[in-house]
């Protein structure tokens, strides 16, 4: 029987460490949160988010956008959040309509408040190794692992997924900790003789219980980014669960395994961006 890492209680540990950070330090942090239009998946991680940063103890305003809002509109928005002393994070929740530029407005977000991680500047520093935000999911997944016991040195770490928000950051944060990474996506030949290789399979393809146990190595850990509803509403993952559990020797579920920990991770670096801004 697998280990099923368990993110909800992780992420938990990771929430409460802030937490104490924050009393400890009597630390004033604030989150501004923006959202265009009212896609319903984005609406409940707006209101996880909100939810999180009132159990830390950070403040969250709340910028609830129309959908046709314009890309100067929220330019201008963003611009102003940069200039504000009393904001230290700001997250654009993603996708954007169609008529905003996502890589414009990502551009516009001050790297000093961009908690998501996602501005071409802190993309740069993690892959050169120097110090600043890193996307929430990735980050995640290596709290999950070490907080687990599981070693990533020397591993054969194979991801699913080339995404700039996670396959890419997660390669970078595996090759930082020392793994031999390979990376695969939807031109990859043989994945299946590719994924075998892993040691620590990390999926993330958007495709519902893709990953069967053909594609597994015996004794593997297997981590599962995605988040789907099936045919009767039930959420699973990229990887079918009940056939993969038996080969492999830790497995994270949907729900439960990797989810929370994004946004325990953008909690950790709400307060960070307090830590660097009062410096
Ligand atoms: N949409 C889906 N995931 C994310 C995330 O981590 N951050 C933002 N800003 N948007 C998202």
């Amino acid at each position: 029987m697998a280990i099923k890492i368990d993110g909800k209680m992780i992420s938990t540990q990771v929430k409460d460490e802030c937490k104490k950070r924050v009393k400890k330090e009597a630390l004033d942090v604030t989150l501004a949160v923006i959202q265009v239009g009212n896609d319903p998946a984005s609406t409940v991680y707006v209101g996880n988010k909100k939810k999180a940063c009132e159990y830390i103890g950070i403040h969250s305003l709340s910028y609830e956008l129309p959908e046709e809002t314009t890309e100067e509109e929220l330019l201008e928005l963003v611009e102003k959040l940069n200039q504000d002393k009393n904001v230290h994070g700001i997250l654009v929740q993603l996708p954007l309509p169609a008529h905003i530029d996502e890589d414009k407005v990502i551009q516009t977000i001050s790297p000093k408040k961009d908690v998501d991680g996602f501005h071409p500047q802190s993309v740069g520093a993690l892959s050169i190794g120097q110090p600043g935000f890193v996307s929430c999911t990735p980050a995640g997944i290596i709290q999950l692992l070490k907080r687990s016991g599981v070693e990533m040195d020397g591993k054969e770490c194979v991801i699913v997924g080339r995404s700039n928000i996670v396959g890419k950051p997660m390669a970078l944060l595996m090759l930082r900790e020392n793994a031999t990474v390979t990376v695969c996506h939807s031109h990859t030949a043989n994945l299946k003789e590719v994924t075998k290789r892993a040691d620590i399979l990390i999926v993330a393809i958007g495709k519902p219980k893709f990953i069967t146990k053909e594609y597994v190595k015996k004794g593997a850990v297997v981590i599962d980014v995605g988040i789907h509803r099936n045919e009767n509403n039930k959420l699973c993952g990229d990887v079918d669960f009940d056939d993969v559990e038996p080969v492999c020797s830790a497995i994270t579920p949907v729900p439960g395994g990797v989810g929370p920990m994004t946004i325990a991770m953008l909690m950790n670096n709400c307060v960070e961006a307090k830590g660097i801004q009062e410096a």
